[in-house]
């Protein structure tokens, strides 16, 4: 499977700003879901590449144009901001092996094995059983927290699912370093969440409608911290065989992390408590769904100036003392939370260089939602 997640055009996000407001929740509220915010139900791997470098590419191949005299706005040229994203709901060996499903049989195919299992099966092999298996409970309440990490949840029965979303493996024991590993080697990851699954053993249809279970280790990457409150996948059906989950934990590194430094700014500073609330400087905000990502602010800073810089100089009436357009020199990019769920990026711009030290703020209760912020950081333009 292949599908791509095309952000609204930078122009149009300029154009449109609203009146600047340090946190407007009509923006995220607004805002259209990534295409996944869990991995699918059969996947036994799934990966989500996310390529910042291009919008950066196309955001300052639009602001050397303009350096170089070649000035013409393409509405569409800085249109992308590249989550591609590509998955598969399958692992193969390297060479296909007779009589595996990678070599001969589809798993997607009525009846076929399906992939991984390496877990034990309760007996009975009932849901029932499955959920009450000590096993299950011993593993995540036992597991080790790997370095640099924090636990956040233990030994629930539901996975994450949330606009973060960056892929699943799936491991050959309940393997908290392993997948740690994976979110370390992964772009944007700051959180994982390892649980067991119910899945079936043959791919249910018609000739098979009940068949026997498999236990999967399954370990879900997010660009985001991940809260029990996101923890609200309790399993599906398929045909009439049910998928449940159990001994699920959370575990994250959003304190422990500083995003990558995007290019043209300094590197991030992480502010002490929450978001930057400084109107009085603030040019423009914007929310863009999906992982943490501070690239994807410094591209909107980036295209804001190059924006405003056009739009001042066609009409150069204004006085020689007057700042002859407005240009963003810093930013403050966050994670925004919704009732404990990771939203995505959120982005404020200032005129001025804003010390870190000032962001302070949590929205908290608006609308009947409660509102975080997690990951805050203050980058400059250089
Ligand atoms: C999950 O656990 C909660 C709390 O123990 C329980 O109320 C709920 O029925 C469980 N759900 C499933 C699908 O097991
Ligand atoms: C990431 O880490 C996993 C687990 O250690 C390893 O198997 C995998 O090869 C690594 N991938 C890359 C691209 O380094
Ligand atoms: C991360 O830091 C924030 C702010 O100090 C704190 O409220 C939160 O509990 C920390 N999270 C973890 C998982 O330690």
């Amino acid at each position: 499977m292949r599908y791509s997640l095309a952000f609204t055009a930078f122009a149009g996000l300029v154009a449109a700003a609203p009146s600047p407001q340090v946190f407007d929740f009509n923006l995220i509220q607004d805002a259209p879901s990534p295409t996944a915010t869990a991995p699918p139900l059969t996947a036994v791997s799934d990966m989500i590449t996310v390529s910042p470098a291009e919008a950066s590419s196309a955001a300052s191949a639009a602001v050397t144009a303009v350096q170089t005299g070649v000035a013409k706005m393409k509405r569409g040229a800085a249109s992308s901001t590249g989550t591609a994203t590509t998955s598969s709901t399958s692992s193969c060996p390297t060479t296909p092996e007779a009589g595996t499903y990678c070599g001969f049989i589809n798993p997607e195919d009525a009846c076929a094995k399906q992939p991984d299992g390496y877990g034990p099966v309760p007996t009975p092999d009932t849901v029932a059983a499955f959920q009450s298996y000590p096993e299950w409970a011993k593993d995540a309440l036992s597991a080790k927290t790997p370095s640099g990490y924090a636990q956040t949840f233990k030994n629930l029965n539901a996975s994450v699912s949330a606009n973060s979303y960056l892929g699943l493996i799936t491991l050959h024991s309940y393997d908290t370093l392993g997948c740690s590993q994976w979110c370390d080697n992964t772009t944007l990851c700051t959180g994982f969440n390892i649980y067991v699954e119910r899945d079936p053993a043959l791919n249910p249809s018609d000739n098979c409608p009940l068949p026997a279970s498999i236990s999967n280790y399954k370990c879900t990457l997010w660009g985001s911290g991940v809260e029990a409150s996101a923890a609200t996948n309790f399993g599906d059906y398929r045909g009439q065989f049910q998928v449940v989950i159990a001994g699920s934990d959370g575990y994250e590194k959003t304190n422990t992390t500083v995003p990558a430094t995007p290019p043209g700014c300094s590197k991030p500073t992480k502010c002490p408590g929450g978001a930057v609330n400084n109107p009085s400087s603030c040019i423009g905000t914007q929310f863009f769904p999906g992982p943490f990502n501070v690239a994807l602010c410094a591209d909107y800073a980036k295209f804001t100036n190059l924006y405003n810089r056009m739009h001042s100089s066609s009409s150069s009436s204004f006085s020689s003392r007057r700042k002859p357009y407005p240009q963003c020199r810093s930013f403050n990019a966050y994670m925004i939370k919704r009732d404990g769920k990771a939203q995505g990026t959120y982005c404020s711009l200032f005129e001025d260089v804003v010390d870190a030290a000032v962001g302070r703020y949590q929205p908290g209760w608006m609308s009947r939602h409660f509102w975080g912020v997690e990951s805050s950081c203050v980058v400059s333009l250089l």
